[in-house]
């Protein structure tokens, strides 16, 4: 239709027609950039703190097992002193008395000969239980007769055979009498034992003499 005061509608064809609309703009969904957030380690960092963190760990344990036997810790039980208070000290000539966290036979030994015929101050000897033959925990056998005599420590696994008084080797295949530990009596007559692989005194036949005389302040002398 004309327009009373202008030219006919844009809208509107010759013939009357609707002419098609413009297609409506539609909106574009955009995504808009953020910032990466900065990671607090690089790749690079992370890298480099694993090879030197694995280089120290390295070095710890291959340094760390020599110190450790330089510098002992506070060691309890077997391998450092163990303390006996002189309630568990045998009598004088009674039967040796095991000490178990310290793996080892308290024996006080009489003064003089032993019966078999070594010379000896008497006191206190703290026998390894360990055999110098294998390593077999060696008893002490009261009801064992041997010799004509009663009372000996007979290791179970090849028979090896001890004397009472001091752990001397007098049958089967070990190499030596029973090794010793050093031991210190202390003024309340309790003793300390040194005991462990380290501290041990090679057995031999003259352990009688190397008792130690059970009064205060004595000690085990090489
Ligand atoms: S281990 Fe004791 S005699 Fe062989």
């Amino acid at each position: 239709m004309d327009s009373e005061n202008g030219p006919p509608d844009k809208a509107t064809t010759e013939e009357g027609a609707a002419a098609p609309s413009a297609p409506a703009p539609q909106a574009v969904d955009t995504p808009i950039a953020q910032p990466v957030p900065r990671r607090p380690f690089s790749r690079r960092l992370f890298i480099l703190g694993g090879f030197w963190s694995g280089l120290l760990l390295a070095v710890v344990g291959v340094a760390g097992v020599p110190l450790d036997f330089v510098f002992p810790r506070n060691v309890k039980g077997f391998g450092g002193p163990i303390p006996v208070t002189p309630d568990r000290i045998p009598a004088e000539g009674e039967d040796p008395i095991r000490i178990f966290e310290g793996r080892f036979w308290l024996a006080n030994l009489k003064a003089g000969v032993t019966a078999n015929g070594e010379e000896t101050p008497g006191g206190l000897l703290a026998l390894w239980q360990k055999c110098p033959h294998l390593g077999c925990t060696v008893p002490w056998r009261a009801d064992f007769s041997f010799r004509g005599s009663k009372g000996w420590f007979r290791c179970p696994c090849h028979g090896s055979t001890y004397t009472k008084d001091g752990g001397v080797l007098v049958e089967g295949p070990a190499p030596r009498p029973l090794d010793i530990f050093p031991l210190k009596i202390k003024d309340d007559l309790s003793i300390v034992v040194q005991t462990g692989e380290g501290t041990s005194l090679k057995g031999n036949a003259l352990n009688p003499s190397r008792a130690t005389p059970y009064q205060p302040g004595n000690e085990t002398s090489d």
